[in-house]
């Protein structure tokens, strides 16, 4: 069988996404050196550029899904990649301030393999790295110099509202023992979506696309973002740690209305019904409730629903970035970009 290279001229996503590791860390580690301390070391830390006391380490920084996408969508639109690489870092900035201040909302003790930051330096301590970095990112595009770069900071403004917004309804949820799909997508089109729109919105937008194609890659990201959102929920619950390096089941144990247990919790089954008296408020469930928590979603047919649902947002995706006319290898790249988000394992 032809591979994507022979076919289209194009990388795989895996190949993407390495570049785009090596393209975007050395500007994202020079913005992250430019914090005061203790920032700096505790983002160096997160980052998997330093250990807990300081030393030099390469553990992982995170796939690059984001950055990825910024410079494929300023190729996308007819430009040059160099010229988005301020859009790149600034977006992975803001993606990490999230993760640093969603370790300490979810009690997750570890990411990316690692334990969290606010697991070794405190909760204090990770949430004002988050907000250095989160400010850094605005700096980054302010510093750019770019004629795009007014209309990019309102973007990420606009998408860290939104982000905001969903993680805020994400923790309502767990205290609610129903949610409707409706405002399970509202909510991760927030805290996902609107991220992942941006990050294509503002490569298009530095690689001087016109305002038709920003906004059919804005949707392609906001799509992904989505189905990105359903694979992460499903790797919460069966996902392997060893793989994901994330906890598996803290989502359950949480009581999180992920989108496989708002589908499980309205099949109106027997297992519905069961899983339904399982997170119905008390204490914190048992080990052994979540594992059979995992089960009744399963047999409620929740798993398949997600799984169908992210199918469809991935095709929705592909057909915004045809809209969007990008060259046929950039094309194929970032599609192949939005299968690997949709069929990932960690
Ligand atoms: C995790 O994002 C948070 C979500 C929005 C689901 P990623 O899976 O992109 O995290 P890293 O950066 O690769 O670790
Ligand atoms: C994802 O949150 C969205 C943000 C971080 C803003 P989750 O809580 O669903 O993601 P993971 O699974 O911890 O990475
Ligand atoms: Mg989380
Ligand atoms: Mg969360």
């Amino acid at each position: 069988m032809e591979t994507i290279e022979e076919a289209t001229g194009g990388r795989s996503a895996a190949e993407v996404l390495a570049g785009t590791r090596r393209a975007v860390g050395p500007a994202l580690r020079a913005a992250v050196d430019t914090l005061p301390e203790p920032s700096r070391r505790i983002a160096a830390y997160h980052f998997g550029w330093r250990d807990e006391n300081g030393v030099p380490t390469d553990a992982g920084s995170g796939k690059a899904i984001r950055p990825a996408l910024v410079l494929l969508a300023a190729e996308a639109a007819g430009g040059r990649v160099e010229r988005a690489m301020p859009a790149a870092v600034a977006v992975e900035l803001v993606h990490n301030f999230s993760l640093l201040h969603d370790d300490v909302m979810d009690g997750d003790a570890t990411r990316r393999h690692r334990r969290t930051a606010w697991s070794v330096f405190g909760v204090g301590g990770a949430i004002l790295t988050g907000d250095a970095l989160l400010a850094l990112a605005f700096d980054v595009i302010a510093a750019s110099g770019h004629p795009a770069a007014q209309d990019g900071a309102r973007r990420l403004s606009a998408a860290v509202q939104r982000l905001v917004e969903g993680q805020s309804a994400d923790m309502s949820f767990e205290a609610r023992p129903q949610v409707g799909m409706a405002e399970w997508r509202d909510m991760a089109e927030a805290k996902t979506g609107a991220l992942l729109e941006c990050a294509c919105a503002l490569g298009a937008s530095f690689g001087g696309g016109d305002s038709v194609q920003v906004a059919h890659l804005g949707a392609f990201g906001k799509s992904m973002g989505l189905a990105f959102q359903i694979v992460d929920d499903l790797l919460g619950i069966w996902g392997d740690p060893e793989t994901t390096g994330k906890p598996v089941h803290s989502d359950l144990r949480n009581r999180k209305k992920s989108l496989p247990v708002v589908a499980a919790l309205a099949a109106g089954t027997p297992a519905a019904e069961e899983l339904a008296r399982l997170y119905h408020g008390g204490p914190e469930p048992t080990e052994d409730e979540v594992a059979r928590a995992a089960d009744l979603v399963e047999a409620a047919g929740g798993r398949d629903w997600a799984e169908t649902q992210a199918d469809t947002l991935l095709a929705t995706a592909l057909e915004e970035l045809r809209a969007a006319g990008p060259p046929r290898r950039t094309e194929a790249e970032l599609a192949e970009l939005a299968r690997l988000a949709t069929r990932r394992d960690h």
